[in-house]
């Protein structure tokens, strides 16, 4: 695997690629990688012939109260997954690399960012748009590769690369998850064990409130009482039951639907999904 943590090498090796008629995948990661990740890497390997992860905790995703500092780092033992996963080429750059100029290049999210995670986190999706274009356009994939678990922040490059005529195909995978139900996240490493027992909770809920939905059950209804049972053990950011292709409210003729939450338990914000059909309509 070739490492890189400069543009200019990087691409070099990428146009000889290019010139080999080599088609190129890019998994874009912020480090402290789990299997979900790895799964992520699984399906860049199906689209194409060579797969590039880049690393980069973005600092302007983070707000200044957010927990940038404390993401785990975890350099070393990503290069060996990586490895073992016989990805082709990691990322690695510094700030200085991805934000020479600093970082004042303002995205319009659009409305989609403005809602769900947007409210509480008002910069998160400009950041997270300034550096997925800019990756986009050091390492011009023919594809991304992103995971359901981000559900807002897919729609948002999704939007994105169709707003900048991008050519890169963005696809996506499934949310990983824990044996018993969490969704793999690189923060899971926060929580205390019993935090971690408890944690899910989430996922079982949202489950639940599938099911009453699928039985009939009046959404508003069906949302105050999911808040209510998860407001036992977590804080309720937004628990949400909107139309899952653009993230709009439902109508009586929607038929993709998604559940979508941030909660905190503790110190730890947590955010899942679940996508599913009404089949009735
Ligand atoms: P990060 O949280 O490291 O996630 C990198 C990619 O992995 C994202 O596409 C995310 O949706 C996906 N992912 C994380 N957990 C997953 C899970 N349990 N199942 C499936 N996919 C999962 O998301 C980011 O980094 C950043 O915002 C980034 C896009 C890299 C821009 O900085």
């Amino acid at each position: 695997m070739y490492i890189f943590e400069q543009i200019g090498p990087l691409e070099e090796y990428l146009n000889s690629c290019r010139e080999d008629d080599l088609s190129i995948a890019l998994v874009p990661t912020m480090g402290g990688l789990h299997d979900g990740h790895l799964k992520l890497i699984d399906k860049a390997k199906e689209c194409s012939d060579l797969v590039v992860v880049s690393a980069f905790v973005n600092p302007t995703q983070f707000s200044e109260s957010e927990d940038f500092e404390a993401y785990p780092k975890t350099l070393s033992e990503d290069k060996k997954l990586l490895k073992v996963a016989k990805v082709d080429a990691m990322f690695t750059p510094s700030d200085n690399e991805i934000y020479p100029e600093g970082s004042s290049q303002d995205y319009d999210v659009g409305e989609i960012g403005k809602i769900l995670c947007g409210i509480s986190r008002p910069m998160h999706f400009n950041g997270v748009s300034q550096v997925v274009a800019r990756l986009f356009d050091i390492v011009k994939p023919d594809y991304a590769v992103f995971g359901e678990k981000d559900y807002q922040q897919l729609l948002i490059i999704n939007s994105l690369a169709e707003r900048q005529g991008i050519k890169t195909t963005i696809v996506s995978i499934p949310t990983v998850r824990e044996s018993d139900g969490l969704a793999m996240s690189t923060r899971n490493n926060y929580l205390s064990s019993e935090d971690r027992a408890n944690a899910p909770l989430f996922y079982q809920q949202l489950e639940a409130t599938k099911e009453a939905i699928l039985s009939g059950a009046d959404i508003s209804r069906a949302i105050e009482q999911a808040k209510d049972a998860l407001n036992v053990i977590f804080d309720v950011e937004y628990i949400e039951v909107l139309n899952a292709n653009n993230l709009t409210q439902i109508t009586t003729s929607s038929s993709e639907i998604i559940i979508i939450s941030a909660v905190r338990l503790g110190e730890t914000r947590l955010i899942d999904n679940i996508v599913f059909r009404r089949l009735d309509v």
